[in-house]
């Protein structure tokens, strides 16, 4: 088999306060890492994440509100990404989106009404979306069979049950597991990476957040997806390779880069 590389398919490396960019660039070429892409959360992520994918190589964006900065949609932040999403190949989907009932759920209506504009603006120009669905399974699952009808759907940092992502799995829909998937006490994800096919996975680090075993308690950074693809081999009972291959695959078809 050939030898691949790996892709972090959601890393917030504008938010890494302990590296530079170019230093998390080369940690991660060095482990073989060879494209990430970095999501926008606020509305003042759009210009950065969008500028980062311009300014280098090997990264990607997704663009969009995340749920709990839900009251930063409006009709110019809605062209604007319109504008650059139609402007360069370099965005890769509309994300992160979705539901988020953990942080705060004062505004679940408000949170839902934005997801379902964004996901209507995902089908509009035809690009994947990167969904965050914290505590609101049930409420995400609904939202994208109800109003989804042409993207590609990818469940990030997937924290539901092995039965949730079967359900995920029957929609046609992609998982995308991170650093969670190594902690010793995670057997509910533990179970998620055996239940879903190679065919249908994806990793990522969501640096700065969820560091994987062995580096818990330290900033997370690209470089550290390969934990998780360890993981993942050693649970599906795979090689390594044939987990980066696959996931780089699904990737690269998904995300068309
Ligand atoms: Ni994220």
């Amino acid at each position: 088999m050939n030898k691949t590389y790996l892709i972090d398919t959601h890393t917030h490396i504008n938010m890494i306060e302990g590296l530079p960019e170019t230093e998390i660039l080369k940690e991660a070429e060095a482990n073989n890492v060879k494209k990430i892409v970095v999501p926008a959360s606020c509305a003042g992520d759009i210009d950065k994440v969008y500028e980062l994918s311009q300014k280098y190589e090997n990264i990607y964006c997704y663009l969009g509100i995340h749920p709990s900065e839900a009251k930063d949609w409006n009709d110019v932040i809605e062209n604007k990404i319109k504008t650059l999403a139609q402007s360069s190949a370099k965005v890769a989907g509309i994300g992160e989106i979705g539901l988020d009932y953990y942080w705060d759920k004062s505004f679940v209506d408000l949170q839902k009404e934005v997801f379902i504009k964004q996901i209507e603006l995902a089908n509009e120009l035809n690009l994947p979306m990167n969904i965050h669905d914290r505590d609101a399974h049930k409420d995400t699952f609904d939202i994208l069979k109800a109003y989804n009808k042409n993207s590609k759907v990818i469940m990030h940092c997937f924290s539901g049950s092995p039965e949730f992502a079967v359900e995920c799995l029957k929609e046609g829909w992609y998982i995308a597991l991170g650093g969670v998937v190594t902690f010793k006490n995670a057997k509910k994800m533990k179970d998620v990476a055996e239940v879903v096919p190679l065919e249908r996975l994806l990793i990522e680090t969501d640096a700065p957040y969820l560091t994987p075993v062995p580096h818990r308690g330290e900033e997370n950074q690209p470089a550290y997806v390969k934990f998780v693809a360890e993981e993942i081999s050693r649970l599906k009972a795979v090689t390594f390779e044939e987990v980066a291959l696959a996931t780089t695959q699904n990737a690269q078809n998904i995300l068309g880069i």
